[in-house]
């Protein structure tokens, strides 16, 4: 592959998965195309050679300005999507017209430019919960909230679109991802960022009962990259940390790591339909030869670190539309 294109590559995993595959690949050129939403962020960019990495602006839920961008390109690697769970339960316009209409839009885009790969990143989440056991492949979605099910819903549809028309569509579900670059809104850099600044943690229902399996941003980015290569046309591959912790457990590694007092956690209201347990078997991918290489603790270490290394960039960002965003979502609980 000499060309691809990545869409939401300004994003948390789309970034890293850019850095890496230019590292990995010295031949490789990516043109990046992401829309710049809240989450999109050229800071997260800004290392990278602009002779291989062309950043383009626009939505994939335009037709014309996707079309356009995968003209002539060896694969398309799907990142953009509305990706977090409470924004989607205020209010899931975005998620539908991203995660479903995007997608589809991708899928058309593929079968009239007759393009050789499409690899769609999807989540864990589109299983719903499970209390014992992990989900394979073959388990049936059943989405628990508006974002799971938008990202089911552009996996429904792309994976009808291979079975109809052949077009070399493959899913890949990754688990919870932490690391460098990840927007301050979800659970691990807003607590990171908060407990720095002395502010409350703010745990959904005491944290003891929901369980996530973290998963590195660099092993999640190799298994995609492991599954463009490799994977089949029509497949889907479960791409799991293998770190299962309850929220408590990870509220308290953050307070360890940073010399914090448990003080600051502070128990709120839970989040609506709020799934208790992911779990995923990554069996079919490992078989491929994929396996995570970083371990929680030196991981954990490592992205605590990199957050109170690089205050220039979550500082930016915890301002304007995040205070309006988290005052909306927190100011009631
Ligand atoms: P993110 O919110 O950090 O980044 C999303 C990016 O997509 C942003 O740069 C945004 O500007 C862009 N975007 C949004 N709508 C767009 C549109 N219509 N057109 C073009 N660009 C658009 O998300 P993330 O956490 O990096 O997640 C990336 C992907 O990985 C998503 O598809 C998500 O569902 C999936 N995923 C995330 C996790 C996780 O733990 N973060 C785990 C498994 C799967
Ligand atoms: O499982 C993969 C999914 O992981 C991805 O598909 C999503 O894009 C990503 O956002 C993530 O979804 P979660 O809902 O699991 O992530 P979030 O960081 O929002 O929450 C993780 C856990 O922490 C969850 O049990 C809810 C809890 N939580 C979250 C926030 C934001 C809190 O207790 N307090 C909070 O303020």
């Amino acid at each position: 592959m000499k060309r691809i294109v990545v869409t939401g590559g300004a994003g948390f995993i789309g970034s890293n998965f850019v850095r890496c595959m230019l590292a990995t690949y010295p031949e490789l050129h990516i043109v990046n195309f992401d829309k710049l939403t809240y989450a999109g962020n050229l800071d997260n960019l800004n290392d990278l050679d602009p002779a291989r990495h062309m950043f383009v602006q626009g939505d994939i839920a335009d037709k014309a300005a996707i079309l356009k961008a995968m003209n002539g390109c060896d694969a398309i690697v799907n990142f953009a999507a509305g990706s977090h769970v409470d924004r989607s339960i205020m209010g899931a316009d975005d998620f539908i017209d991203t995660n479903v209409t995007g997608v589809y839009n991708i899928c058309e885009a593929a079968r009239e430019l007759r393009t050789p790969r499409v690899l769609l990143v999807s989540t864990d989440e589109v299983y719903g919960s499970i209390d014992e056991g992990s989900f394979t492949e073959d388990d049936p979605p059943r989405p628990g909230n508006p974002y799971s099910a938008s990202k089911a819903g552009g996996e429904l549809i792309a994976l009808a679109h291979f079975n109809t028309f052949g077009t070399p569509i493959t899913i890949t579900r990754g688990s919870n991802t932490y690391g460098p670059y990840q927007y301050p809104e979800k659970v691990l850099p807003l607590f990171v960022t908060n407990a720095i600044d002395g502010q409350p943690l703010p745990l959904y229902s005491g944290g003891e009962n929901n369980v996530r399996d973290w998963l590195y941003v660099e092993d999640h980015c190799r298994g995609i990259d492991l599954a463009l290569r490799k994977g089949q046309a029509g497949q889907i591959y479960n791409i799991a940390g293998g770190n299962e912790r309850r929220n408590i457990v990870l509220t308290r590694k953050i307070l360890d790591l940073l010399g914090k007092s448990e003080d600051l956690i502070k128990l709120v209201k839970d989040r609506p339909g709020h799934d208790r347990r992911y779990s995923i078997s990554a069996t079919k991918l490992k078989a491929l030869g994929w396996a995570p290489r970083m371990d929680w603790d030196q991981g954990m270490a490592l992205t605590v670190q990199w957050y109170r290394d690089n205050e220039w960039w979550w500082r930016k960002i915890k301002t304007g539309e995040f205070l309006e965003y988290y005052r909306r979502q927190y100011h009631d609980r």
